[in-house]
């Protein structure tokens, strides 16, 4: 990856460029509701973004990726969601989305997360370890992406609730 990049916690001033990466990134896109940027905020005002980090290029944020609190129908606590993330059009394919979700894995894990789960392209999040599990998933998501990852031991199973602000209206 570009030796330019850091990958770092948000800061206070971080927000609008948060906002524009996260606009940009996704509005190409047919299956968006162009609502993600909206979330990322609602997840802040809530105090729901336990990790938002961005990928800084000479001085520039070009990427993003949050992660929230989920809740587990069976009980199991401390699994978190993966969340929007985003990566600035002009630079995507260059591995910065992929840095700043180990990077945030690797956080997670730290702060004794047991595991992260996501709805996303079934393309893309299985390098990363996360699998389809059978018996766990998220109400009205169809099962082929829904990705889970248990960092230890193995996944839970039930329904999966991500925070409330991934309701936002917009
Ligand atoms: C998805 C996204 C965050 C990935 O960030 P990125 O910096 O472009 O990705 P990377 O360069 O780290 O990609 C790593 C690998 O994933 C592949 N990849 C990137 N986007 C992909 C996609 N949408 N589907 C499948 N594979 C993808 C790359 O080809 C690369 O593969 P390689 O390592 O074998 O060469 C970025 O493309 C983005 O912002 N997309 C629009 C918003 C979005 O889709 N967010 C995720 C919602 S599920």
């Amino acid at each position: 990856m570009n030796p330019n990049i850091v990958i770092r916690s948000e800061t206070a001033d971080d927000a609008t460029a948060i906002g524009e990466v996260t606009v940009a990134a996704f509005a190409p896109l047919e299956v968006s509701r162009h609502d993600e940027q909206h979330i990322v905020e609602a997840l802040r005002v809530h105090g729901a973004l336990t990790l938002s980090l961005v990928a800084e290029m000479d001085g520039r944020v070009v990427g993003h990726v949050a992660f929230s609190p989920v809740a587990l129908s069976d009980g199991t606590q401390d699994w978190y969601g993966l969340g929007p993330v985003s990566v600035s059009p002009e630079v995507q394919r260059q591995g910065i989305g992929k840095a700043l979700i180990r990077e945030g894995l690797s956080r997670l894990r730290g702060l004794g997360a047991r595991g992260c789960c996501l709805v996303g392209h079934p393309g893309y999040y299985r390098r990363f370890g996360f699998e389809n599990v059978p018996g766990l998933g998220v109400e009205g998501v169809p099962p082929e992406v829904f990705f889970a990852l248990a960092f230890d031991g193995a996944p839970p199973r039930g329904t999966v609730t991500f925070h409330e602000a991934f309701g936002t209206k917009t």
